[in-house]
């Protein structure tokens, strides 16, 4: 692998785009307002990456794959070749939504007990499952770009990842989230050279302000460029994947200690040249006037959302009572994630997610909670076989990863992409392939290790060719038929929270988009505590301890990364990103009004 030293600080003006460069670098703050198009992202030089591509007459999905082919560079602790992802796009010739479901699968010969150590019987701590080839999925995000530049694309996904392998040779600003992922990380990174020389160099995190580079991803990234996306699936690059997960490329001289033994994978070269994307039909639900699109299974995000959506409809919340509606938005979240926790997993029968985002459902759901008393957490799974407010067997909260990440595009001709994509953990599984300069995911521990839901069947087990359930939730919200709003969020199963909180702040509580972003957040995942910033505890503790809502003792430091787009007529556009949250994002419009 080469390593280039990290040189002083450049502009970002010189590092990211095309040359020869034909505008001026677009603002690069968390709301852009305008039309023409936009983009919304974590990172500034993946935005400024897709609003060239639509200044130089790309559409959305020609943006957002070079948009995303950035992120591989910038965000590597996020996503990237190594991971897959959902993208969910509005096509608006067709006036129709669609979906590629880009999700890692487990190899062929993965069972039920993957994650069970034969030693003892036991399932492995979960930094032992992480850090390791068991933890390896086979990645679909090349195979996402490479179909959906073919089905709704302009350009080849060869010149899409020409600008991100400028950005990973020329390099980007190291800023403090960059850094602290790494530090966060650097035990685990530490255990393997090719990691460990990428990002820990002289055996430290990079220095906010240092720059970055990515030869060995550039030189992959060209590769696909000149090769085509067999080169990773049944090629060299597909081989040195196999190779890393089989014999995890453990260092003799490691950065630090890591206390895990570092197990192999079992994925093949033959599991790679058999990836298939999925094409599912997009979960549909009606809030009031809006049609919401979501992700469906593996994904639990559409379902999910949806399902909190109708329960919120239901109430009746609105914006003259913030509390009720933030209750019923905690009561909702609780019920969703307990159905989905008991029900949704890669292989849950059509039938039953029809059920589950059917007004019934929230009619048999809504009618437990109580306007004055919170529910006591866990709740119950509803009885899928049952009409009344019966609770089934009771079902346990499952936890996932913080990482990932999410970015929005439009373009003028009206098309609208949402694509959320990750590696799973900040850092994937630790180990970048050597000589290729990215990260592999960690997907497969999104899978329940042992089962979860007692004597009933837990939807979410290992099994062969499976793909692990997801909480990811790109959203495209469509009123009177045409894009009202596109919304997502990194955050694991925190993710289906920040959706739904960011429509409730905009939808119900009429703030604007960049408030409904900024606003404090909570996550109410079916546990006893509710995950909240300090923000939302100080502000709105008050009113809801009362009602018997408990707060876990230690506040999140922050929930999501969410990314929005909200169409507001006539080809008016606001791009909204985090002002804050992981080091605030990047919003930009093609022509700023
Ligand atoms: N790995 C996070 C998710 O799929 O939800």
């Amino acid at each position: 692998m080469r390593i280039l030293p990290v040189l002083a600080a450049a502009s970002l003006t010189t590092v990211f785009l095309a040359a020869p460069a034909t505008a001026a670098p677009p603002a690069l703050g968390p709301t852009a307002t305008g039309y023409g198009g936009a983009v919304s992202t974590v990172d500034p030089t993946a935005t400024a990456v897709g609003i060239d591509v639509l200044r130089r007459g790309g559409n959305a999905v020609d943006a957002a794959i070079a948009a995303a082919a950035t992120l591989g560079v910038t965000e590597p602790f996020s996503a990237g070749i190594g991971g897959g992802g959902f993208f969910v796009y509005y096509d608006a010739k067709r006036r129709s939504v669609s979906t590629i479901d880009g999700r890692e699968t487990g190899p062929a010969t993965m069972r039920e007990d993957h994650f069970v150590d034969p030693a003892d019987g036991l399932p492995y701590d979960f930094p032992e499952a992480r850090v390791s080839g068991l933890s390896v999925g086979t990645p679909g995000t090349l195979a996402t770009w490479q179909s959906a530049a073919r089905k709704w694309g302009t350009r080849s996904l060869a010149s899409l990842l020409q600008p991100a392998a400028r950005v990973a040779d020329r390099g980007f600003p190291v800023d403090a989230t960059f850094r602290q992922q790494v530090a966060d990380n650097a035990a685990a990174f530490g255990q393997f050279d090719a990691t460990a020389e990428l990002y820990l160099p002289g055996g430290a995190p990079p220095a906010v302000g240092s720059v970055q580079r990515n030869p060995d991803l550039a030189d992959t990234y060209r590769l696909i460029a000149r090769q085509g996306i067999d080169v990773f699936y049944r090629g060299l690059v597909g081989r040195d994947i196999v190779r890393t997960v089989q014999h995890p490329p453990v260092s003799d001289t490691p950065v630090g200690t890591w206390t895990f033994p570092i197990r192999p994978g079992t994925l093949t070269t033959a599991d790679l040249a058999g990836y298939e994307l999925r094409h599912p039909a997009p979960t549909k639900s009606q809030f009031r006037d809006l049609t919401v699109y979501g992700m469906s299974t593996p994904s639990s995000g559409g379902v999910a959302v949806g399902e909190a959506l109708n329960i919120l409809e239901r109430a009746r919340v609105d914006g003259r009572d913030v509390t009720k509606a933030l209750h019923y938005y905690l009561e909702a979240s609780a019920l969703a994630f307990a159905d989905r926790n008991r029900y949704v997993g890669a292989y849950t029968s059509p039938s039953v997610l029809k059920k589950l985002i059917s007004d019934s459902w929230a009619a048999q759901r809504e009618c437990q909670i109580s306007p004055t008393r919170a529910l006591t957490k866990p709740v119950p799974p509803g009885d899928i076989t049952a009409t009344g407010c019966t609770p089934a067997p009771v079902g346990g909260p499952v936890e996932q990863g913080v990482s990932t990440t999410n970015l929005t595009v439009a373009d003028r001709w009206g098309n609208v992409v949402e694509y959320t994509f990750t590696i799973e953990q900040t850092g994937g599984n630790a180990m970048v392939v050597p000589g290729r300069g990215f990260l592999l995911n960690n997907e497969l521990t999104d899978f329940n290790f042992t089962g979860t839901q007692g004597t009933a069947p837990d939807p979410n087990l290992p099994g062969p060719n499976k793909r692990p359930r997801s909480s990811m939730s790109p959203t495209i919200v469509l009123k009177d038929g045409k894009p009202f709003l596109a919304l997502g969020s990194p955050g694991g199963a925190t993710i289906i929270t920040t959706v739904l909180q960011v429509l409730l702040n905009r939808v119900v509580l009429g703030m604007s988009l960049p408030d409904a972003m900024a606003a404090p957040r909570a996550s109410q995942r079916n546990s006893a505590g509710i995950q909240a910033e300090a923000a939302f505890r100080t502000t709105y503790g008050p009113q809801l301890t009362p009602l018997g809502h408990a707060f876990t003792t230690v506040d999140a430091p922050e929930l999501g990364a969410a990314t929005a787009i909200e169409f507001t007529g006539r080809g008016g556009m606001i791009a909204s990103a985090e002002p804050v949250r992981r080091g605030g994002g990047a919003a930009a419009v093609v022509h700023p009004r």
